[in-house]
């Protein structure tokens, strides 16, 4: 037997955008009882009132530790407990490692890995306490990436950060079994969504049309996530090529270098006069 969704507490960080968004109206369709956070609070009002506006918005910049310590808190005020927790938010920078500044570095694992594990750190001491509801006390869902498992260059440090995720997810989902609490990493690739608009608007490099262009829908990705949500599983790949062929090259690590070397060459030419 799954999880009820309907009346289901989740809370999804990056819900103004993307895959976060797709998530919430997603998840909504099945009466989940929703916290839509991230940065930008008028994205999220807009959302909320298309959904009908009975969820609630949070504000939270998840590089900074008190605003994930207060978003647990106000979700947990408001709906008395937290069923599933997706730590999605999330951004990436194209530009070699080498060449990215301390500032940068630091940024890119604030927002993606410690808004990761302070957000975990303050749901999970209730989760714990919390009575079961279809077996489960609850879930933590990680939007990590396919990049985890083998990451492209330009994508250096953005990979690291979604490798950090996927290694919390793995350890955790043995330290919190017998909690029952389920944990969950999702490893979309190419989805169409602001990121790569983000991700350039702050870098010195494009990436290639063919990578910015997207091949999986937001909505793809999100019923995905929610079929995980309703029946825990370890790891969601919404493409099930790229699981085999990533997980295929972590075998092959010197053919996988001479695939990479020519989309390298390939960003380098586009990029030509970019010193890329
Ligand atoms: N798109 C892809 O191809 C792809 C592939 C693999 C993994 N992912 C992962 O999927 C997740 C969602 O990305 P997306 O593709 O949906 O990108 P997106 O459309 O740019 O959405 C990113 C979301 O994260 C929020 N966010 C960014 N920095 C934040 C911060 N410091 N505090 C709070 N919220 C923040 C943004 O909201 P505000 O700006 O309003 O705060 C936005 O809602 C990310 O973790 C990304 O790494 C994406």
């Amino acid at each position: 037997m799954g999880r009820t969704l309907h009346d289901m507490v989740v809370v999804i960080t990056g819900a103004s955008a993307g895959i976060g968004k797709a998530l919430a109206e997603e998840l909504h369709r099945y009466g989940a009882k929703l916290v839509l956070s991230a940065r930008r609070t008028d994205r999220l009002e807009e959302l909320n009132r298309a959904l009908g506006g009975k969820h609630l918005c949070v504000q939270a910049d998840v590089s900074k530790r008190a605003d994930c310590e207060e978003l647990i808190a106000t979700s947990l005020a408001h709906f008395g407990r937290i069923d599933t927790l997706v730590c999605n938010a999330g951004f990436g920078l194209y530009i070699p490692v080498a060449e990215t500044s301390p500032e940068d570095v630091r940024r890119l694992f604030e927002t993606n890995v410690y808004g990761t594990t302070d957000c975990i750190h303050a749901a999970v001491p209730h989760m714990r306490l919390q009575e079961k509801r279809d077996e489960y006390r609850g879930q933590i869902m990680i939007v990590s990436s396919a990049a985890a498992r083998r990451t492209p260059p330009y994508l250096g440090i953005y990979g690291a950060t979604k490798a950090a995720q996927l290694m919390l997810a793995e350890a955790m989902r043995v330290e919190l079994r017998d909690s029952k609490i389920a944990v969950t990493s999702v490893h979309p690739i190419m989805t169409k969504t602001e990121f790569g608009q983000v991700a350039e608007s702050q870098s010195a490099v494009k990436m290639p049309s063919s990578r910015r262009a997207g091949s999986q829908s937001v909505e793809h990705v999100a019923r995905r996530m929610v079929a995980a949500i309703e029946r825990p599983v370890p790891e969601v790949w919404p493409s099930r090529p790229s699981r085999w062929a990533l997980s295929l090259a972590t075998l092959v690590p010197k053919t996988t270098d001479r695939l990479l070397r020519k989309l390298r060459q390939k960003v380098q030419r586009q990029n030509a006069g970019n010193d890329a």
